[in-house]
């Protein structure tokens, strides 16, 4: 059978599941079972697929069809350039989150703390851009730890990882801290698509209640653990951004302000 013979069913079982761009997830998972680049995927549609090959791609398409993210599927997600493992166990990097990134390289930092790491993408993507700075990163999951160490070999950095609920565990002082924490609010979840719902951790999206308990608990541990003039810079919901910058304002932080994502919506409060 030729790869593009496996296509059009695939598009079908993937369109039935609800998947909303079957055409283009079908074309990356026959990339990613052939083992070629998505641009090159074109040049070998026409040639003949192995046992093996027609085995992975139906398993991946059976796996995206219950509504799995492609990011999980194919083990790894873009994020500024550069490609971070993805695992179950932490949030698949978004691009609204390279804002908060554009944000942070945007100001003078030699230490920078990432709070809520995650896979590191936020974290290794600044030590990346600025080499000469040192970096921090805690969560309070093990495995989105073990993640972003794996991440961060794979990119040659070095950062430091430790386990901590926000700021319980750090006791150095940082010129930035940056952090996506989870914002979800309880009553939007029901209403996720199930990649995020069923499939991303929990403790990633969500604080419960109103949503806003993790910047709480960051406003006020915040300027202890900045050094003087330092900055602290959290992306947020686009509907949170009065409610954010209040927090911070109420903690004493000067020159609140937000920043807006590619696509206008309030993204990042900045605090100084
Ligand atoms: C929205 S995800 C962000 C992941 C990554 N920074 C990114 O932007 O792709 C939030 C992260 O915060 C972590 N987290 C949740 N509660 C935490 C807590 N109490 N202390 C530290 N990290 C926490 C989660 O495990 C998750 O990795």
């Amino acid at each position: 059978m030729r790869a593009a013979e496996l296509l059009p069913d695939a598009v079908r079982r993937l369109a039935a599941a609800g998947v909303a761009d079957p055409t283009r997830d079908a074309r990356r998972l026959l990339a990613f079972a052939l083992g070629v680049s998505q641009e090159r995927l074109i040049l070998h549609l026409h040639d003949p697929v192995e046992d093996t090959g027609i085995t992975k791609f139906n398993a991946a398409i059976d796996e995206r069809a219950r509504r799995r993210p492609l990011s999980q599927i194919i083990g790894e997600r873009l994020f500024w350039g550069r490609s971070f493992q993805v695992t179950r166990d932490v949030l698949d990097p978004r691009p609204e989150t390279e804002t908060l990134v554009e944000c942070a390289l945007a100001e003078p930092f030699d230490t920078v703390l990432d709070l809520g790491t995650g896979s590191g993408a936020i974290l290794l993507t600044l030590l990346a851009e600025r080499p000469e700075a040192m970096g921090m990163g805690v969560d309070v999951s093990p495995a989105a730890l073990a993640v972003a160490r794996n991440n961060a070999s794979r990119l040659g950095l070095l950062a430091e990882f430790i386990l901590s609920d926000w700021f319980s565990d750090v006791g150095a002082q940082f010129d930035l801290i940056v952090s996506n924490p989870p914002y979800i609010t309880a009553a939007e979840m029901p209403a996720l698509d199930p990649e995020v719902r069923d499939w991303e951790p929990h403790l990633a999206l969500t604080p419960g209640g109103d949503g806003l308990d993790a910047y709480r608990r960051i406003a006020r541990g915040a300027s202890a653990h900045l050094k003087l003039g330092g900055r602290v810079m959290v992306e947020i919901g686009p509907t949170q951004g009065r409610d954010v910058t209040q927090l911070f304002r109420d903690e004493g932080f000067q020159s609140v302000d937000i920043a807006p994502d590619m696509d206008g919506r309030d993204r990042v409060v900045r605090a100084r």
